[in-house]
């Protein structure tokens, strides 16, 4: 087996999810390249530390720039806030790294396009960890989708819905709530939830070619956690769109963290002239799914489709037909597709020009929101 020696770039919810994915690859997936652990990287050497030790990583950095440049790592894997992935991107093509990088890709679409550069220019491999598409059911999606089972597309519509920001008391910026501070973020929703949504859309419905949003900051004012005062909050809280999509349908996006009682719930419905297809992430082990040909109309109806059988998207890597799997194993999924690729020399999805893509159109929603008019994506995909 071939050694994958992996610099990881943060320890917190990602860190965590990544290298619980490294741990268990070669456990699950039949590959010939086998993570090791090399070394743990994070801006507090304590906790850093604890990290390594919990998870057996061999060495801890402080400066992202030690992991970039050792001539021991093969993979950097940036888990850090998205102000700095694309210096870390960029740096890690340039030492010949495989990048791997967390989304959003980027703050923005520049910074987007300079790391796309970068890979492209080095030659290496890269992917975005767009981790629901690796979600047997969502999978599932587009194999149905693929098979011409949904007929012409009509209806597309998404959210992902929040309520962790609603007290005007909780702060901005520093460590904890990097994602409520514009300069560390880039953006609210818009880069932290409704991209999710956007690439799971594009991947299974095609480009976005055209937006008109909404976008809302509720509270306008938060103290900031690393200068105590109380500063202007740049974010957006709340984001709404509607999209036409490249094939002719229509689209409809919403992600907010203001909607009280719900904690990440995240759902998908694609309606087609021949059958719909509807997910539901707090029920992520079935799809649901109406068929309309061929059915008699007494028997007509939605059924709910345990993704739980061998014939499944990745099922057959895990247990027998009736169990689950669950939000960490999304991780495990696309680890295992990326080292595939590496094995095959496919270029794996969404690798980091895809991931531009799903950048264009968080740059349109938000470029809509401020004029207030539609807006061209220009997603080439
Ligand atoms: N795929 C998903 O579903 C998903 C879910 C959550 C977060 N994310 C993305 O993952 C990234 C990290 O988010 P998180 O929730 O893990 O954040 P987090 O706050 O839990 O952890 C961030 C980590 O980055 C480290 N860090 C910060 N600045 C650094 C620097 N300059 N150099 C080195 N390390 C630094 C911190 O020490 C910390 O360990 C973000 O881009 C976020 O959008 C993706």
């Amino acid at each position: 087996m071939k050694e994958l020696r992996v610099g990881m770039i943060g320890y917190g919810f990602m860190g965590r999810t990544h290298t619980n994915a490294y741990k268990r690859l070669a456990d699950f997936f039949p590959v010939s390249w086998r993570p090791a652990l090399q070394a743990a990287c994070g801006r507090n050497e304590e906790k850093a530390r604890a990290f390594a030790r919990t998870w057996g990583y061999a060495r801890v950095e402080t400066d992202w720039r030690r992991v970039v440049e050792a001539p021991d790592i093969d993979l950097v894997d940036i888990c850090a806030p998205n102000d700095v992935h694309a210096e870390i991107a960029i740096a890690g093509a340039r030492a010949g790294k495989m990048v791997l990088c967390e989304k959003p890709l980027a703050r923005t679409l520049g910074e987007a396009e300079q790391m796309v550069e970068a890979v492209e220019r080095a030659g290496v491999a890269n992917m975005a960890w767009y981790n629901y598409r690796r979600v047997p059911a969502i999978a599932l999606a587009k194999q149905l989708v693929d098979e011409g089972r949904i007929g012409k597309p009509f209806h597309y519509r998404t959210n992902f819905l929040q309520d962790w920001t609603i007290s005007p008391d909780v702060p901005q910026g520093g460590a904890a709530l990097w994602r409520l501070d514009v300069h560390a973020a880039g953006s609210g929703v818009t880069g932290d939830l409704l991209a999710h949504n956007i690439d799971t859309a594009m991947y299974l419905n095609g480009a976005i070619t055209r937006v008109v949003a909404r976008t809302e900051t509720f509270v306008k004012e938060r103290v900031h956690a690393l200068t105590g005062r109380t500063e202007p909050v740049g974010i957006d809280d709340a984001a709404l769109f509607i999209a036409e999509f490249a094939n002719g349908s229509l689209g409809l996006f919403e992600a907010t963290r203001y909607a009280r009682g719900h904690k990440a719930l995240k759902t998908l419905e694609l309606n087609g002239a021949e059958g719909s297809l509807r997910f539901n992430l707090e029920e992520m082990e079935y799809l649901d799914y109406f068929e309309y040909p061929g059915v008699p109309g007494h028997v007509r109806g939605w059924r709910r489709i345990h993704v739980t059988n061998a014939e499944h998207p990745y099922m057959d890597r895990y247990w027998v037909p009736g169990l689950v799997i669950g939000y960490e194993h999304t991780f495990l999924n696309t680890l295992a597709d990326f080292v595939r690729g590496l094995e095959t020399g496919e270029r794996v999805q969404p690798d980091f020009r895809c991931a531009l893509q799903t950048q264009k159109v968080c740059e349109a929603v938000l470029r809509s929101a401020r004029e207030g008019r539609w807006v061209e994506t220009g997603v080439d995909l």
